[in-house]
């Protein structure tokens, strides 16, 4: 990985994801979180602050980037409860199986390269009863955004580690093994609608 990738995309990552149209969207999806919680693509820790303190028994945030958790340290020590951090990769998660109330997934399937793996592993690590809560990024249902996403995915994704714009979620989520109950969509205020198109909601294991 080059210094780019390493050192500068993690920071814009970081920016990005501090807007206040985004973190209005935190306060909608994350305390829903509850039990013991699986992050995936924790990144510098934005959700943090919006976890229900009174609901959380224990965080694990996973993340192949290791600057991140850097950045998340000063989230990480804000909050009152424990939250772990493990290197690794949403498509192949060090963890039991059903082992899980709640996996959260925020703005990371863009970005992971295998999503619909990352989410079948999120399923085979959730309890019965648990929830995947999610809120990501992808795909408008305009064609004139749609096609503008797919013109400008090549160099956004080399620009910002990997994120792609145009990827279909409930098509993703909703084909590995959640059924999708009531999801939300809108365009972000103030934000491009070529990455502002988001979806929402809680998806409960098949
Ligand atoms: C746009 S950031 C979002 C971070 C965080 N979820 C948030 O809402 O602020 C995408 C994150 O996905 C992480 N990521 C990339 N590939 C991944 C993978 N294979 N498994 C897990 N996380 C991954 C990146 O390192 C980055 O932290």
């Amino acid at each position: 990985m080059g210094w780019y990738d390493r050192y500068v995309v993690p920071r814009l990552v970081t920016c990005a994801c501090g807007t206040k149209p985004i973190v209005r969207q935190r306060q909608k999806v994350v305390p829903q979180a509850r039990g013991r919680i699986l992050e995936i693509g924790l990144g510098a820790g934005h959700n943090l602050p919006h976890y229900d303190p009174g609901q959380v028994d224990h965080v694990v945030g996973i993340d192949p980037c290791e600057e991140s958790w850097r950045l998340a340290t000063p989230r990480v020590r804000a909050v009152p409860f424990d939250v772990e951090f493990k290197a690794g990769s949403a498509e192949d998660i060090p963890a039991d199986d059903a082992s899980f109330d709640t996996v959260l997934l925020t703005f990371s399937l863009c970005t992971i390269p295998d999503p619909e793996a990352a989410v079948r592993e999120a399923r085979r690590v959730l309890r019965p009863s648990g929830k995947l809560v999610f809120c990501e990024h992808g795909q408008a249902p305009d064609d004139s955004v749609a096609r503008w996403q797919r013109r400008i995915n090549p160099l956004w994704n080399k620009l910002f580690g990997g994120c792609n714009l145009n990827r279909d979620i409930k098509g993703i989520i909703g084909g590995n093994g959640f059924s999708l109950g009531d999801v939300q969509q809108m365009y972000l205020p103030g934000t491009p609608r070529i990455a502002g198109f988001n979806i929402w909601g809680v998806a409960d294991p098949q």
